[in-house]
């Protein structure tokens, strides 16, 4: 028997090892399968913490959110994207703050999962860029973090809303949310231009961006889009769901509000999965804490426990019919 192989058999045995590595990479990352985390507010090495982060445990938002990481790659099939909804850093948008983390969310590249990133009230572009240089071509804005991806079956239009103080690196920034101009007209341009549902994201809630776009507020311009499916966001660290009216059309659209990774509030993350009718958004809260973790459960309040009860089953669905 030989051992030699024909070119035609070497040509097949090619093509079968291509179909079977395209195979497993699809069994690896679904396509219609997103991660959401917000909030990770993690401080780098030599961040200054605030008083109510020395007491215990300073390294606790790292710790959670290197144990999501982990969780994501440990998850069959894989998530094709984790989208961050900005608090990248933990308060002052330090570089060291980027860099503490970087590390983590490289993990989740090696493995070919997209991470996309939004900036938050606590963040600094220029710190975001120096670590994540490739970001600076990849912003669908220049200078600001705005991105569009794919979801599956639908579109993420991702915001910056930060609202940023530059008068000097790490200083604290306003809490509210805004747009530049730039960036509200990026955003009515897709919005308009749109040839299937899409979603919007962004670190602030849709009421706490005081930019017009298209001379209306954010909410009022987004649910008179035809193909607008929902808002999704970050900031207040507590899984909740809220709704957008329209009375001129008696339209409704969902808002959700994501848990923070490890910081206060709803401590976890979020599952979004698109078919071709319907997108869903799954909470996952591994534990409530406020104002501070409690490393001992029995001396965590009632409440934080039934807080993390009432949302095990919790789900936000999007039609994607309207
Ligand atoms: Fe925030």
């Amino acid at each position: 028997m030989s051992n030699v192989i024909s070119r035609r058999g070497f040509l097949l045995g090619v093509a079968a090892a291509g179909y079977a590595a395209a195979a497993q990479d699809m069994v690896a990352r679904d396509e219609n399968f997103s991660v959401f985390l917000s909030d990770p507010h993690v401080p780098g090495d030599g961040t200054k913490l605030d008083k109510n982060h020395v007491e215990h445990d300073p390294a606790y938002m790292y710790k959670r959110l290197a144990a999501t990481v982990d969780e994501v790659l440990a998850m069959r099939p894989m998530p094709a994207r984790v989208v961050v909804f900005g608090d990248i850093a933990y308060l002052r948008g330090e570089r060291a703050d980027y860099e503490k983390t970087k590390p983590l969310f490289d993990k989740l590249a090696a493995e070919g999962i997209d991470v996309v990133f939004g900036m938050g009230n606590h963040d600094h572009r220029a710190a975001f860029f120096d670590t994540y240089p490739g970001w600076r071509e990849r912003t669908c804005v220049p200078g600001e973090v705005v991105t569009k991806v794919s979801l599956g079956h639908a579109d993420l239009l991702m915001l910056d809303t930060l609202t940023e103080n530059t008068s000097a690196p790490g200083v604290t920034n306003p809490g509210n949310g805004s747009l530049s101009e730039r960036q509200a007209a990026w955003l009515a341009q897709e919005a308009t231009k749109a040839t299937r549902p899409f979603f919007v994201g962004a670190h602030h809630h849709i009421h706490e961006v005081g930019t017009k776009v298209g001379g209306k507020s954010l909410g009022a311009f987004l649910i008179k889009q035809p193909l607008f499916r929902g808002y999704i966001h970050g900031h207040h660290h507590f899984w909740k769901t809220d709704r957008l009216l329209d009375w001129g059309r008696y339209t409704v659209r969902r808002v959700a509000t994501l848990p923070s990774v490890g910081f206060w509030g709803d401590l976890g993350h979020a599952l979004f999965r698109t078919a071709p009718h319907l997108a869903q958004l799954r909470p996952v809260i591994k534990e409530f804490c406020f104002p501070r973790h409690q490393p001992d459960p029995a001396k965590c309040p009632a409440t934080w426990a039934a807080i993390v009860a009432d949302a095990q089953n919790a789900t936000c669905r999007f039609p994607l019919d309207g």
